[in-house]
């Protein structure tokens, strides 16, 4: 249900009814209970204009709204318009939302093909907290248009080519003369081991470089090093992806590598639009806004990171015919994206119609606001942090009910992991993200324990009731008439997130909606024996409705829910 673009529309047709062309009409909703459920706030800027009154607009406009759908229009204060939504139309549309099983939200009938790129993660090293933040971002993301109904691709660029491989397939093959294999567990060390080869010996140097240059002309043996090298690198990923539950498989991997022949007919194509201009003996784009260059190609006739992009955009744009582009990745990056962007279009290398976005996200920093490293500075492992989030989850439901083993490791897992994903979504992705286990792992607060509590409790009262649930929804106080506005948002809210790219919209809503519930819950008793038939159906009808989008909101940002908690 497009609840508030429905009311936008009724507001539109008002203006059109009293001859005045409106601003772009967005209504907001109501903070305060006596505004109404939603308040238009356009009449003072169009009163304006035209040198209007603008309580005499705004009163002609509540005039002329008429729908079955709102129960009373009125003029507040200078010129606001007061929405109240009619409780019929209300208990209608949710007696429906109960009976869909989709939210009554219809999928998107021109589906636009929305690639997103995320992870991205750099085979050379071990993947870092940033890569954390931009797998589970865009995995969300990625969920949420597909859930809309959109043609979604997945795409992980990772960093499989560069100078540095020479060395660690140099080095590979050494170590697997000694058969040690057990240095690859730990890439970071296993990179640190390389480079002390590479400074300590002048001939094991020398191999490298040599190495360097057999990988980019094809050497057969090389590539066969290096592809080993890039396997064992992606599966310690494939690792992090399993425990993670993100949906990236080896399919959705279309690595830097993958770009090398189109390289040099990228720089053709640059060279052809007029851009390229030498400078030091370097090919560069200089861009409008900014005194940095965009370096497509160096002295020495290596490519660079750009150019790997550009050619990944032309990729998407000539052959997997994209629509928008979802860039998920550290906003450090900032500076490279706009100039790839503005370069991409300039030349032609991208449609003008194709959205290119960077969908940046900060830094994430430890309690004492740090980036976040080891205690000897290091880069955090991944694996060992997700584990460590579930060890924690164990000892927070430790000590609540009576679980049997196997379901606290069933349990830890889901609310530890959960937690790691909430926090990080649960914040508007541009600002740095605090990295605090206590807060994550807490049940106060927007956090997936409180989301997941509260699923869990309308669960266990849905399963107490253990009947079929049927019959009208009748909204019998203020309380219920709220958690039905909330509950009819759900798609606003959804489009609202994939617009802007913000699963932050998400979590908040989730929030405001299981705090909702939770009033709802104390004010409505539900399973007690006098409550009237009709009222106890209708208020299991709304509790069921509630569980099913929180459960629905929560698996599409990748979180799971737990029955019993
Ligand atoms: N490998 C890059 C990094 O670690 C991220 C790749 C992001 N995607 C892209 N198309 N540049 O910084």
């Amino acid at each position: 249900m497009k609840f508030k673009s429905l009311i936008n529309n009724k507001i539109q047709e008002a203006f059109s009814k009293i001859d005045i062309a409106p601003e772009l009409i967005t209504v907001s909703d109501a903070s305060k209970p006596e505004f109404g459920d939603f308040q238009y706030n356009g009449v003072m800027a169009v009163a304006k204009k035209i040198g209007a009154n603008p309580r005499d607009i705004a009163s002609l406009l509540a005039k002329n709204i008429d729908s079955d759908m709102l129960s009373k229009v009125e003029v507040a204060g200078p010129g606001f318009v007061n929405i109240h939504i009619d409780n019929n139309w209300l208990e209608s549309q949710l007696t429906s939302i109960f009976k869909s099983t989709n939210f009554m939200i219809e999928k998107n009938q021109n589906p636009k093909t929305i690639l997103v790129d995320y992870s991205g993660p750099n085979m050379a090293k071990e993947m870092h907290v940033g890569h954390l933040r931009s797998t589970i971002i865009g995995d969300s993301l990625a969920n949420l248009f597909e859930f809309l109904g959109e043609n979604v691709i997945r795409q992980n660029h990772i960093g499989d080519w560069g100078t540095q491989f020479g060395m660690l397939i140099a080095y590979l093959e050494e170590i697997q003369q000694n058969s040690n294999f057990d240095e690859l567990k730990n890439l970071e060390n296993f990179y640190k081991l390389a480079k002390k080869r590479f400074d300590e010996d002048v001939n094991f140097a020398n191999k490298a470089r040599e190495y360097v240059v057999k990988i980019q002309s094809g050497d057969k043996h090389c590539l066969e090093l290096w592809q080993k090298f890039i396997d064992i690198s992606l599966s310690h990923c494939e690792e992090v992806y399993d425990k993670l539950g993100i949906n990236l498989t080896k399919d959705d991997v279309r690595a830097e590598s993958f770009y090398n022949d189109l390289l040099p007919i990228i720089i053709s194509k640059l060279d052809n639009s007029g851009l390229l201009k030498v400078s030091d003996g370097a090919k560069c784009i200089f861009l409008p806004n900014s005194e940095v260059p965009v370096i497509v190609q160096k002295s020495d006739g290596g490519y660079l990171y750009a150019t790997t992009d550009l050619a990944a955009i032309n990729y998407r744009n000539d052959v997997l015919k994209v629509d928008r582009i979802c860039y998920v990745v550290d906003a450090r990056q900032s500076e490279h994206f706009a100039g790839v962007f503005w370069t991409a279009k300039e030349s032609k290398l991208c449609n003008h119609d194709v959205l290119l976005e960077h969908i940046a996200f900060g830094t994430m920093m430890d309690k004492s606001g740090k980036p976040f490293k080891t205690r000897d500075g290091g880069t955090v492992k991944l694996i060992d942090l997700l584990d460590e989030a579930i060890i924690r989850a164990k000892d927070t439901i430790n000590d609540r009910a009576n679980f049997a083993d196997e379901e606290i490791e069933r349990l830890a897992k889901t609310i530890g992991i959960g937690a790691v994903k909430y926090s990080d979504l649960s914040i508007n992705r541009e600002s740095n993200y605090i990295f605090d286990w206590d807060k994550m792992l807490s049940f106060d607060g927007n956090t997936s324990l409180y989301m997941q509590y509260a699923y869990a409790r309308i669960q266990s009262i849905l399963n107490k009731f253990n009947g079929e649930i049927s019959g009208d929804v009748e909204l019998q106080s203020d309380i219920e008439h709220k958690l039905a506005i909330m509950l009819l948002s759900f798609e606003d809210v959804l489009n609202r997130a994939a617009n802007d790219a913000t699963p932050h919209t998400i979590t908040s809503y989730l929030y405001d909606l299981a705090t909702i519930f939770m009033r709802f819950y104390e004010q409505s008793p539900i399973l007690k024996e006098d409550i009237p038939a009709n009222v106890k159906m209708s208020r299991l009808m709304l509790s069921s409705i509630t569980a099913r989008t929180i459960k629905k909101g929560l698996e599409i940002l990748g979180i799971e829910v737990v029955d019993r908690l």
